[in-house]
């Protein structure tokens, strides 16, 4: 048998062993410790503001909780077998050292609106340090693009060749992915900005506390309208959930470009040594495993998701054991995505491009078909018409009457009659990486508009770390 818990008063004896095995947290949600510590001290200054604690009970328990504190830092706290979670661990730690004012901690509080806060106050901290991560891949991609110049490469519909492209373009394009994770985290952390502390177990207390209060002095922006709502509510840990497992997905589609493009069948990227592995009997391999298992770990960014979804499914008001559940999940995903954000970070700051076969492989004269179309367009041609021409032209030179720069420039269409515009037009644009120089609409995958786009990228990069200092508890929990 156990110790008793905090709640044995109601029962007989002590808690089976099985319960306490297959019900205790402490495991997993000691990581809130900090921040339930936090919560607490909130919860000790409120109750001395309505008289509930006297100015020197207030001193006694303030100094406990900072006693727990220290312990929790330096590793010298020590657990009973009753502690069931963190929140009683702290609970009996400080009535143990406060003496009878410790046992007036609780007054008017619950582990239902307890836990919720130190969640909330837990989210708060992690999603922000995350969205640090991902500005800091944007940071990487943006530098790389700027290094990239004018380099190209064939741009993919389908996997198979379309269009050059600038190889910046190509790096940047994953930059404002990562820029709506950004906003994704920012945008939940809104929604996490609410102190349940106040709201008890279900029905909020008879006692004279002040939500609006305690809320402030936690740094939310709000305390809770409905206690019921506000103790059962983890739309917050869902959606962070989903915007770890979108950031997933995204880091997910970049590494297996890397693991493409880091194959000899494509050779655009050569992997530093310090960013990839060996095989154990294969002596000349050279894996691309972060990039593999950035694809891989998305499926259980996914799952936590899910597993929190179908958890919350079909829950009455209010909280019931279930969302104990809501834990494990994020701690999980929001681990799995701080490593992968910082491994692909190392990968992709490190890696060399192979700038020479991707134009090689760009250069590809079939990837110029619809450049050539819109030649025929500026001259009046109507675009359909155009298509026409130039797939006739690539269907003659995949059935080896030549190369299609020689049927361009024997074709009645180009640079004959009228048309001497078009003919020079159409030399340049065989000339290696021409396509994507000429290139001109907004936003478009030319060397023009990716300049700016790279500006406007920074641009928003610099933005999104003002949002996140502006959301940034001005005291972090220490
Ligand atoms: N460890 C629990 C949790 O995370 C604490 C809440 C228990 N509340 C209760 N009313 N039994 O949800």
């Amino acid at each position: 048998m156990t110790g008793h818990t905090l709640w044995h008063g109601r029962f007989e004896g002590g808690p089976a062993d099985a319960l306490m095995a297959f019900t205790a947290s402490l495991p997993f949600d000691v990581r809130l410790a900090r921040h339930d510590v936090r919560g607490s001290q909130a919860h000790v200054r409120g109750l001395a503001r309505v008289g509930l604690l006297s100015t020197e009970e207030e001193g006694t328990i303030l100094d406990a909780l900072a006693m727990v504190g220290t312990e929790l830092a330096a590793g010298t706290f020590a657990f009973a077998t009753s502690d069931e979670d963190i929140h009683t661990a702290i609970e009996r730690r400080v009535t143990e050292l406060a003496g009878p004012a410790g046992g007036k901690l609780h007054t008017g509080r619950s582990r239902n609106d307890q836990v919720a806060t130190a969640f909330r106050l837990w989210v708060r901290e992690a999603l922000t340090g995350v969205a640090h991560q991902v500005l800091g891949l944007q940071g990487v991609l943006l530098t790389r693009a700027r290094q990239a110049g004018s380099a190209y490469l064939p741009g993919y519909t389908h996997l198979q060749r379309a269009q050059p492209v600038p190889l910046a373009h190509h790096l940047a394009a994953h930059g404002w992915a990562l820029s709506r994770d950004v906003d994704r985290l920012v945008d939940t952390l809104g929604r996490a900005d609410c102190s349940p502390l106040g709201a008890g177990a279900l029905a909020g207390t008879s006692l004279p506390l002040d939500p609006a209060e305690t809320a402030a002095e936690l740094g939310f922006s709000a305390p809770f309208d409905n206690s019921l709502d506000v103790t059962s509510d983890r739309d917050f840990v869902a959606e962070a959930l989903f915007a770890l497992a979108m950031l997933g997905i995204h880091l997910s589609r970049l590494g297996e470009e890397y693991v493409l493009w880091s194959s000899s069948e494509f050779g655009f990227v050569v992997l530093d040594d310090g960013y990839a592995t060996g095989s154990s009997m294969m002596p000349q391999k050279k894996n691309p495993d972060i990039a593999e298992l950035t694809r891989g770990k998305a499926g259980r960014l996914v799952g936590n998701l899910v597993a929190l979804l179908v958890t919350l499914k079909g829950l009455p008001l209010a909280y019931n054991r279930d969302l104990q559940e809501d834990k494990e999940p994020l701690f999980d995903s929001v681990d799995q995505v701080g490593l992968g954000l910082t491994a692909l970070s190392g990968m992709i700051e490190t890696c060399t491009f192979d700038v020479a076969a991707m134009a090689a492989a760009a250069d590809d004269q079939t990837a110029l078909a619809t450049d050539l179309a819109e030649i025929l367009v500026r001259s009046g041609t109507p675009f359909r018409e155009a298509h026409a021409i130039v797939a006739a032209l690539v269907r003659a030179s995949l059935s080896g009457s030549g190369s299609l720069a020689e049927l361009v420039a024997a074709s009645p269409h180009f640079g004959h009659g009228d048309d001497a515009a078009a003919g020079d037009s159409v030399r340049g644009l065989f000339e290696p990486g021409a396509a994507v120089a000429r290139r001109a609409s907004p936003g478009g995958a030319g060397l023009g508009p990716v300049a700016a786009q790279l500006e406007r990228l920074e641009a928003t990069i610099e933005a999104d770390r003002v949002r996140l200092a502006a959301i940034e508890p001005a005291d972090p929990i220490g």
